[in-house]
C-alpha cells in the first residue's frame, strides 16, 4: 500500500491528481486542503484532512495530520495562490499570503513531514510554474506569484542537497498553462493547451518514476518554444 499525500486538492490539477492516484487500489491518497471535494466521497482510498497553509500553526497542524498517516511514500506539494496585480498595487497582505501558500507554508510543512517520509524511498514533487523558471517568458502582474514560485524551485535544490545521502528524493515541476479555475480567474478567456486531468496523469507518472532519473531538479513542463 502506497501512502500518498497531496496538498491543495479541492479543485483544478490537485483534485484531478487525487482522483488519478486513487484509481490505483494499491494507493491510499491523503488529500490536504482547506475544502473537500464531493467527487472524493465515492473513493474509499481517499482520505481528506482539512489543512490551511496560511494557518499560523501550519507546522504543528501538519505534524498532527502526518502522525495519523504514518510513513509516507509519495508527496505532491500542489497548492498555489495567484495574485495578478501591477507591482506597485500589491499590498503587504497579498504579498505575505502569496508567499505563505506558495513557499513558506510548504517549507514548514516539509519540516513537519521529514520524520514521516519513508527512509527506504520517498519521492516529493513540488509544483511550481514556468513563471518561476529562470529565463522563461514573464508576464506583467505576476511579480508576487512568480517570485514565490521561483522560491520553491530553489527550495527543491537546497532540500535535495541537505538530504542527498538519504533515499528521499525531491523534484520540482514548473508547469505551463493548464485550463483551471486559477488560470481563468487570472486570465479570463485564455485557452491553455492542457486540461487538468491530462496534467494530473503526467504528474502521477512522474511521481511514480521520476525519482529514478531526476533528483533535486527543476524541470520545465511546457510546450512553448523555447
Ligand atoms: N493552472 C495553471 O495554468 C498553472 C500553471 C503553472 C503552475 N500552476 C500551479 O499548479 C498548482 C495547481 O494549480 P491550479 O491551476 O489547479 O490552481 P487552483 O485551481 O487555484 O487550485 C489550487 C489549490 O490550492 C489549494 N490551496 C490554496 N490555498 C491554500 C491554502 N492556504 N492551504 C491549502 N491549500 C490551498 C486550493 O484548495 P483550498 O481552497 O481547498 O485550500 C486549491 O485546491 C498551483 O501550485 C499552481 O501555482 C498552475
Amino acid at each position: 500500500m502506497n501512502k500518498i499525500v497531496v496538498i491543495g486538492t479541492s479543485r483544478g490539477i490537485g483534485k484531478e491528481l487525487v482522483l488519478e492516484l486513487a484509481s490505483n487500489p494499491d494507493n491510499e491518497v491523503y488529500a490536504l486542503s482547506r475544502s473537500n471535494n464531493d467527487a472524493f466521497s465515492a473513493h474509499t482510498n481517499i482520505l481528506f484532512h482539512s489543512f490551511d497553509l496560511e494557518s499560523p500553526t501550519v507546522r504543528a497542524d501538519a505534524k498532527a495530520i502526518f502522525e495519523t498517516i504514518g510513513t509516507i511514500n509519495f508527496m505532491v506539494n500542489n497548492a498555489g495562490k495567484l495574485v495578478n496585480k501591477p507591482f506597485t498595487e500589491i499590498t503587504a497582505e497579498e504579498l505575505q499570503s502569496c508567499y505563505q501558500v506558495n513557499i513558506l507554508g510548504i517549507f514548514q510543512t516539509m519540516q513537519a513531514a521529514l520524520p514521516f517520509l519513508n527512509e527506504n524511498g520517498c519521492h516529493v514533487v513540488n509544483i511550481s510554474s514556468m513563471g518561476g523558471y529562470q529565463g522563461s517568458l514573464k508576464f506583467p502582474g505576476l511579480s508576487a506569484y512568480s517570485t514565490s514560485k521561483a522560491a520553491i524551485c530553489s527550495f527543491t535544490e537546497l532540500f535535495s542537497e541537505e538530504y542527498k545521502d538519504t533515499k528521499i528524493a525531491m523534484n520540482c515541476l514548473c508547469l505551463g498553462a493548464v485550463q483551471t479555475e486559477m488560470l481563468e480567474e487570472a486570465f479570463p478567456g485564455y485557452e491553455a493547451p492542457h486540461q487538468p486531468s491530462e496534467m494530473a496523469k503526467f504528474i502521477a507518472d512522474f511521481l511514480y518514476t521520476g525519482y529514478k532519473f531526476f533528483q533535486g531538479k527543476i524541470l520545465p513542463v511546457s510546450i512553448s518554444n523555447p
